[in-house]
Formats: structure tokens, C-alpha cells, sequence
């Protein structure tokens, strides 16, 4: 596949024209596509697979992909990415995005970091690099639910504000055209409106019709901040780690089905449809091809009516799927306290 040196690239005849992929603008007056490819394998994908559903991914169309050192396989995705060039997609049409780990946040660390990434993917320049959890607590990959860091500390802004800045001096060094956050709540985001140089550009959130968050959605709208939602589908496969009994499963939910029976589509279609012309950026994970050209052809197909954009609008369940509990510090009350539930950062220091 990607290393073979006989592979040439080229967009497939059932693709779908990266021209006509919707685009959203951000307050820099960059574009970015409005769908973009998911990298996470959730510990169950490996590597070499994502790397294969990258370039097929770009091509039937996609142009925007959601990486991450924690995922691991960067290295391998950069392969895909040289291949995508090579055939002749030119760097200024792709959205590369990227994140920070969280034992990376140390000052002198965020600029190594974020090097790291640009050589494994292969780049010159990140579209976008994101503080992919706003603690520094530690997460080993693969970790199970219960796994708890002794050192784990509830939120900091002076912390937060120290690792923003570095992600500051990246823009300024050409390394990085874009910041943003992940995994952020409006009391924080407040915060760092108010002590930011470079504002974000992105907030990547869990975004899905069981969870619409719509007051953080609101919020990032009005401040010129772009959602960037993740696990839009559900995250049907998503680590053991991160499923609890309460879970609902959005493509089983009726008013999904039934729209998916009617445009004759799978119901993760529906998710994904609907994230777009709501105005967040999904990012659907899915190796199989028939899945991921599925999520980019309906960007340019018939639109969601209003009834069923209203009907999705309450099915909303504000069911969390990835709860964040493995970064939790000694003390907290459970994983609600990450999210700021009453509208104040918990315990910040
Ligand atoms: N910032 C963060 O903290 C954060 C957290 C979580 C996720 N993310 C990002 O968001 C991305 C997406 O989230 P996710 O991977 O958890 O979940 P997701 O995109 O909601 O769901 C992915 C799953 O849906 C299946 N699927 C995709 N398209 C389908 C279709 N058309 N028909 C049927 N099944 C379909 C895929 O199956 P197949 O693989 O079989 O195709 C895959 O197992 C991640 O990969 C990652 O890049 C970011």
C-alpha cells in the first residue's frame, strides 16, 4: 500500500470533488472543510489501517484530517500524506490538524512537541494544533477506566495560560497556522478569551444527536470560535474504557432510523449530515471504505428538511460518551467534575 513506490495517487471515479465539499471560514478568514476524517483507532485499529483509510480517504475527496500524537500513528499517516502530494494534491489544500498531549504541556516541551508531530506527519506546517485536554494529567494509551494518575491535579489556568503561549509562539515561528482547544467548558474558554494573544480558532467537543451541548455550542458561535465536533456517529467502537451502562446509542435511536430508512442511507449517515448542516466540522472516524465515502457524499447531496432538523434538535439526550474519568484528580466527586457542571471551574487551583 502507502510505501509501495508503485503506487500513484488518484481520485477515485466514485469520489467526490473536493471543490464541492462545503467549507466554513474561520475569524482569520482561512477555510476549512466542513468534514474531516477522524484518525483515532480507539485500541482497536491499527495503524497501518488508518494510514490506508487516510489515502483513501483523500481519495474520494477528503482534504481535512483530525490527528493526534496520542494516537499514534502519526508516522504512518505521514506516509499517506507524502503519497496524497505526490500524486499531485497540493499542501495549501489540505487541513492538517494535530494535538498536544497532556504530558507534553510543560513549557519547554509544547515546541518539541509539536516538531515531533511534524515530522512523523511529514509537514512543514500544522493547519491547526490543539491542547487536546486542558490538564496535565497523564493518560497511557490503552489505559483502562479505572487507571487514575497519583499526580493528577483538577484544573489551572496560570498552567493553561503557560502551555497557550508556547502554542502562541508556534504561530509566530510559521509552524502552526491555527490554535484552538479540545475537550474545553465556557468557564475556561472565558478565561482564556480574556488572557489569549492569539485567540482559538477551533474548539474540538463531542458533538452527536445524543449530545448537542448547545450552550458550548452556542458560545463558541458567538465568539468567532469554530466546533469542531468529535465522535459524531457515537463512537460505536470506542474503548471499553469509555462506555458506561447509561450510554445511549445514537444510530439506533427511532427518529435517526427513520430518517435513514427514508434516504435509504446508514443511520450514521444521518449523524453525520446532520452535524454539517448544523454548522459544527464532524469528524467521522471509519477505516471501511464504504463508510467513509458515504460521510463525504452526503456533504453534497439533497439537505436535511427542517422537520428533520428540528426532530433531531430533541432527541438530544446530553449523554456523554467520553467522560475524561482517567484524568481525574484525588478528590474530585466523579467525572462531572471535568466539565464544570454548575458554570465555575471545579477545585481550580
Ligand atoms: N479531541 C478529542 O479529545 C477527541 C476525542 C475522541 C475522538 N476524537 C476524534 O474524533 C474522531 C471520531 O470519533 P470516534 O472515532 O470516536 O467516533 P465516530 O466517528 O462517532 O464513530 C466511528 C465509528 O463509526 C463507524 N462508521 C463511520 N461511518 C460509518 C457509516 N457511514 N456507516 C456505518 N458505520 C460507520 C466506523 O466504522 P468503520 O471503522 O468500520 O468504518 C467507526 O467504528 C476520532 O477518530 C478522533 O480523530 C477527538
Amino acid at each position: 500500500m502507502v510505501q509501495e513506490r508503485s503506487y500513484t495517487f488518484k481520485i477515485a471515479e466514485d469520489g467526490i470533488d473536493p471543490e464541492m465539499v462545503p467549507e466554513r471560514t474561520l475569524y482569520t478568514g482561512a477555510q476549512i472543510p466542513a468534514i474531516g476524517l477522524g484518525t483515532f483507532g480507539s485500541d482497536r485499529f491499527s495503524g497501518e489501517s488508518i494510514a490506508a483509510a487516510v489515502l483513501g480517504a483523500a481519495e474520494v475527496g477528503y482534504r481535512h484530517f483530525d490527528c493526534a500524537a496520542v494516537y499514534g500513528n502519526e508516522h504512518l499517516i505521514g506516509e499517506s500524506l507524502q503519497a496524497i502530494m505526490r500524486g499531485g494534491v497540493r499542501r495549501e489544500d489540505l487541513w492538517i490538524t494535530s494535538k498536544l498531549w497532556n504530558d507534553k504541556h510543560a513549557p519547554e516541551d509544547v515546541i518539541p512537541a509539536c516538531k515531533q508531530s511534524l515530522r512523523d506527519l511529514k509537514l512543514d506546517y500544522l493547519d491547526l494544533y490543539l491542547i487536546h485536554w486542558p490538564f496535565r494529567n497523564y493518560h497511557r494509551p490503552g489505559a483502562a477506566g479505572t487507571e487514575r494518575d497519583p499526580n493528577a491535579k483538577p484544573y489551572s489556568h496560570d498552567e493553561y495560560m503557560e502551555t497557550w503561549q508556547q502554542l502562541e509562539r508556534l504561530v509566530e515561528l510559521g509552524l502552526v497556522r491555527h490554535i484552538g482547544t479540545s475537550n474545553m467548558t465556557i468557564p475556561k474558554l472565558k478565561l482564556l478569551l480574556r488572557d489569549a494573544r492569539i485567540k482559538p480558532a477551533c474548539n474540538e467537543m463531542e458533538l452527536h444527536p445524543h449530545f448537542q451541548q448547545p450552550e458550548l455550542f452556542n458560545f463558541c458561535l458567538e465568539n468567532d470560535i469554530l466546533p469542531i465536533g468529535f465522535c459524531p456517529i457515537g463512537s460505536p467502537n470506542r474503548p471499553d474504557r469509555d462506555r458506561t451502562p447509561e450510554d445511549t446509542v445514537d444510530i439506533e435511536d427511532p427518529v435517526i432510523v427513520e430518517i435513514a430508512e427514508r434516504l435509504n442511507v446508514h443511520p450514521a449517515v444521518v449523524c453525520v449530515k446532520w452535524a454539517v448542516q448544523r454548522g459544527q466540522v464532524p469528524i467521522p472516524f471509519a477505516v471501511d471504505r464504504e463508510h467513509y465515502l458515504a460521510n463525504i457524499a452526503c456533504t453534497v447531496s439533497e439537505p436535511l428538511t427542517d422537520e428533520d432538523m428540528e426532530a433531531i434538535a430533541k432527541i438530544d439526550k446530553n449523554c456523554r460518551l467520553i467522560k475524561g474519568q482517567v484524568f481525574l484528580w484525588e478528590g474530585a466527586r466523579g467525572w462531572e467534575d471535568l466539565w464544570d457542571p454548575d458554570g465555575v471551574i471545579v477545585d481550580m487551583r
